[in-house]
């Protein structure tokens, strides 16, 4: 048995007052007690004697052996045996791991169903158990992953007897790093139907309300702004119910204590490993605790298991500090880094890219990709990227989407000529595609009409003038990857850019039946995953960026599939610094599409010097999104300095550990971070200065993440200073000028 998960069974007796008699007695309880240990987390649950799985403690770790005293800090019944007559109670205050709906526990219920007779109560128990080295995959399903001796697991098998549903609750607590992923499998082990209305992923029944509750919320061109706010009686929370994770919120909260800070305080985070309708809550109880859930989104949700069949859950994935918002959040990024993103560039620096959508929209043919392609392969760019308008008859987005073949009025001479004539000149070529979607005017749309995601006399409604296909219906995902496949084996290209730009609505399948088309939301997730999963198997050497109208599905599920996700359409540097900033709150920068385009800026207008766009782009995958031929030719000639900055501090943002010291929500007027790398030897502080001002034209900023010990340079001014002057007495900072930037490279003297 790893020694990462304890497992003891306990017998203890207990003096108890008994209120009913008015006597002092004494009761022996029966305890299997669960205790998982990660390098500074430590996550501790029981079962008890009647079978209820009851959380113990989450949080700093300790190492006393065991920690069921703390289900008795209060005078609260923990055993029926002792409070039969008022089960109501026993249920309703219990810290649970996986709360039923029906039997008396009356917050956020985890799992709700539909059984033989239309009853919706449930009630599980635990059956046995499993604990076992590494992490398992979840079936069809994005998850993290673990090499050997990186991770343990512990596997709850629980059944509710009366029903027939065996309910597997899945923990893998990560060694070193502060992280539990937490699943759970469902199984129909009764001769009879069951319908499950709700089967969430995660749930954590606090013992405090002392927290503050931290989301990543938005819209169109402004995803992820943090917002932060004080838990209070009640439920508080975010979803979606779109079919994907959206711009609005992301599938991501935290809980953080009323005093942390980004380096100080209590840190728990969740973030859900899935792209489709989610749900996740805080719940402040009457008795001022906190119940924290998270999972797929109950609304509108039906799942029919049949006899023997089983349902696997998406993953959460639950990160604890004890160090602020910004420990949380770097350990998230090397969970991603390390144990989700797959592929052969997860560490690699990738390609740096120019994408031709806001330098040309639509209005594009082969010889103005070339053009672009032979100014940019001059100045060190080394991929061009088709982005949308070269397929069907595609000359707005008014038509074409399903027809995914090459417009030769467009791409003359083929996309084979185009892609060679790319590669000539010493750059690789990647492509646009939109597969999840038709547009009313196609050739697929007037063949398939029912492919379209749509309810039987029902008005269709169109967003940005097209459909989405049934991904639920594996005809037509197969007919979708044929058509690309045909593409990507007809020319020699290195990265594809996913894109999906509308929600569902009328979700309505042709080719479920009537009793499965509440699984519609859920199964045309699972059809993305497939065909992303067919993709990646398929082409293991294209680089898969995804991006949904900017930012809107930047989950970890995605991840799995693409290690680099398009953050969002808008690429103004001064609002990239919320955007930014706010998803670094749990996804690593390696992740974060992110280019430097034209100005003034195409979503808000304002102009930044081509620096300062730069530098923030630097702080992401970095390329450029503009008319290379057309731009100044003072920006023009400090691309090459670009890239070589970019290659030359790359791999700190992309496998360094990320310090956040600015707060744009906070400040408006100054951003600043740091990248240092894993062993403190070198590091890039980056700061942005918003607005000037005429008092603040010197700024002390203290850096972050060194060693105090170490002497620093400053290799641009030659300056030698120690880590401990860095960090609290900090360098100064002096910039004239409104969106006006610097970045400064230290490299340790004596190390
Ligand atoms: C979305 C993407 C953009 C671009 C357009 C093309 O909005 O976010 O980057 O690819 O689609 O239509």
């Amino acid at each position: 048995m790893p020694n990462q998960i304890k497992y003891q069974e306990l017998h203890k007796e207990y003096p108890r007052y008994f209120w009913q008699t008015g006597k002092d007695e004494t009761f022996t309880e029966d305890m299997k007690l669960f205790t998982l240990q990660s390098r500074n987390s430590t996550y501790a649950l029981a079962v008890l004697e009647d079978g209820f799985i009851c959380h113990v403690y989450y949080g700093k770790k300790i190492e006393d052996n065991d920690l069921s005293y703390l289900l008795r800090l209060d005078e609260n019944p923990w055993t029926l045996k002792t409070n039969e007559r008022d089960k109501g109670t026993f249920m309703d205050t219990l810290p649970f791991e996986y709360p039923c709906h029906g039997t008396g526990d009356y917050r956020e219920p985890c799992l709700m169903i539909n059984d033989r007779d239309g009853m919706s109560s449930c009630e599980i128990k635990y059956v046995s158990h499993r604990i076992y080295a590494g992490k398992p995959a979840i079936e069809g399903m994005p998850a993290t992953f673990a090499g050997e001796g990186e991770a343990s697991t512990l596997e709850l098998l629980c059944k509710d007897e009366p029903s027939g549903l065996e309910v597997t609750l899945v923990y893998t607590v990560f060694h070193e790093l502060d992280v539990i992923a937490r699943s759970v499998r469902l199984k129909n082990a009764s001769p009879d139907d069951i319908n499950i209305k709700r089967v969430l992923s995660a749930c954590v029944d606090f013992d405090t309300d002392k927290f503050d509750l931290i989301t990543l919320n938005g819209s169109w061109a402004r995803e992820r702004v943090m917002e932060r706010s004080r838990l209070h009686h009640g439920k508080q929370g975010i979803d979606s119910v779109r079919g994907e994770s959206s711009h609005q919120n992301n599938p991501f909260f935290a809980l953080v204590s009323n005093n942390t800070g980004e380096d100080t305080g209590e840190a728990y985070g969740f973030n859900f490993v899935y792209s489709g309708n989610f749900f996740a809550q805080a719940e402040v109880t009457q008795h001022k605790k906190t119940r924290a859930v998270m999972g797929i989104n109950h609304f509108d949700f039906n799942w029919l298991l049949e006899p023997s069949e089983t349902f696997s859950a998406p993953e959460v994935i639950m990160v604890y500090s004890s160090e602020g918002i910004g420990n949380m959040s770097r350990t998230f990024h090397d969970l991603y880094r390390n144990h989700l993103i797959r592929g052969e560039y997860k560490n690699k620096r990738r390609p740096v890219l120019i994408n031709n959508w806001e330098a040309t929209y639509f209005s594009f043919d082969t010889d103005k990709l070339i053009s672009i392609a032979r100014q940019a392969s001059k100045l060190g760019i080394e991929m061009l990227v088709m982005d949308d308008g070269w397929f069907g008859r595609r000359d707005s987005d008014n038509s074409s989407l399903g027809d995914w073949f090459v417009y030769e009025k467009k791409i003359k001479g083929g996309l084979k000529y185009l892609v060679n004539e790319v590669n000539k000149l010493g750059m690789k070529f990647g492509i646009w595609f939109e597969p999840e979607m038709v547009s009313p005017d196609s050739e697929l749309f007037r063949e398939h009409p029912e492919w379209a995601i749509q309810i039987k006399g029902r008005y269709m409604s169109q967003s940005r003038g097209q459909y989405v296909l049934d991904y639920s219906n594996k005809e037509v995902r197969d007919h979708i990857y044929g058509m690309m496949k045909k593409i990507l084996d007809s020319a020699n290209i290195e990265y594809i850019k996913w894109d999906m730009n509308r929600q569902l609505t009328e979700a309505g399948s042709s080719s479920l039946p009537k009793n499965r088309q509440r699984e519609l939301w859920h199964r045309y997730v699972l059809g993305v995953y497939d065909v992303m999963e067919r993709l990646t198997s398929d082409y293991p050497h294209i680089l898969l960026e995804n991006c949904s109208g900017g930012g809107a599905r930047f989950d970890p599920a995605m991840l799995y599939y693409s290690p680099q996700i398009w953050c969002s359409d808008d690429t103004d540097a001064i609002e990239r610094l919320k955007i930014q900033h706010g998803t670094s709150i749990c996804y690593p920068v390696s992740a974060m599409g992110a280019h430097v385009s034209d100005c003034p800026n195409h979503t808000v207008g304002r102009t930044t010097s081509f620096k300062t766009r730069g530098h923030v782009a630097m702080a992401g995958t970095f390329g450029y999104e503009l008319d290379v031929t057309k731009i100044p030719e003072a920006d023009r000639n400090s691309i090459p300095v670009q890239i070589e900055e970019f290659n030359e501090f790359n791999h700190l943002s992309r496998e360094g550990d990320q310090y956040r010291i600015g707060n744009v929500f906070e400040d408006n007027m100054w951003d600043a971070w740091m990248f240092v790398s894993k062993d403190k030897s070198e590091a890039l502080f980056t700061f942005v200065q918003v607005l000037g001002r005429p008092n603040y034209r010197s700024r002390r900023i203290k850096l972050k993440g060194l060693n105090e010990k170490t002497l620093y340079k400053n290799t641009e001014s030659g300056e030698i200073h120690s880590g401990s002057a860095l960090m609290n007495g900090g360098i100064n900072i002096s910039l004239h000028g409104d969106f006006s930037s610097k970045i400064i490279h230290f490299t340790a003297e004596r190390f």
